[in-house]
């Protein structure tokens, strides 16, 4: 027989970085090129099947806009999960998300399951995000700062990526977080973060 947990999760992050996006793709398996910024937040709810047992989520998508901030604890306050994202082409946006898992190790459930997503892949020359990195020597090490318009030695042009993966994915060891890098627009990776945190999520 099969059991349903109820999962209470909550989407943080700044503003425009696809929180919507990634629910929507989740839920629905759509994307909008032009989605309008959340107001408040939203609820929607969605299944998520295991070998052993279905979960149904109940997600809260905050409103990244600075105006919203003051809500944010009402909705992370007795979360299950959180999913923390920021966007691979915009360096502050990993800050932000810092931010907010400081925050959720403070205010947060202590058992809550937290995991980092890195969207917009998509955007990023698929070159660079699909083939794993290759040894670089120390000189090549030193720069892995990608900026719009140069081009790479192979002649490609080098990818708006302005967070390497390898920085986030450090960063979301030592802080104890899950890791992925998504794209709502293609749907890549996002069902892995539903079902990495279900994994999480004890059988009580
Ligand atoms: P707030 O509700 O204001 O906090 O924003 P949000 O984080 O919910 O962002 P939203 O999902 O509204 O996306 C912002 C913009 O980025 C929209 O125009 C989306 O279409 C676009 N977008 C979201 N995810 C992706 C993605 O993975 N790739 C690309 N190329 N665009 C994306
Ligand atoms: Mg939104």
């Amino acid at each position: 027989t099969e059991r349903s947990v109820q999962v209470k999760l909550v989407l943080l992050g700044e503003a425009a970085v696809g929180k919507s996006s990634i629910v929507l793709q989740f839920v629905s398996n759509e994307f909008q090129p032009n989605k309008e910024p959340t107001i408040g937040a939203a609820f929607l709810t969605q299944k998520c099947r295991l070998e052993d047992r279905v979960l149904r989520y109940e997600i809260w998508d905050t409103a990244g806009q600075e105006r919203f901030h003051s809500l944010a604890p009402m909705y992370y306050r007795n979360a299950q999960a959180a999913v923390v994202v920021y966007d691979v082409t915009k360096a502050s946006s990993l800050e932000k998300a810092k931010t907010w898992v400081k925050k959720l190790h403070r205010q947060a459930n202590p058992n809550i399951v937290i995991a980092l997503a890195g969207n917009k892949i998509d955007l990023v020359t698929p070159s660079a995000s699909s083939s794993s990195p290759s040894p670089k020597s120390e000189d090549e090490a030193d720069d892995v700062t990608a900026t719009p318009g140069k081009t790479t030695s192979s002649g490609e042009p080098e990818s708006l990526r302005q967070v390497p993966r390898e920085e986030a994915e450090a960063y979301a060891q030592e802080a104890g977080l899950l890791f992925f890098e998504t794209s709502a627009k293609t749907g890549e990776g996002v069902l892995e973060i539903f079902t990495e945190i279900a994994k999480k999520i004890p059988i009580d």
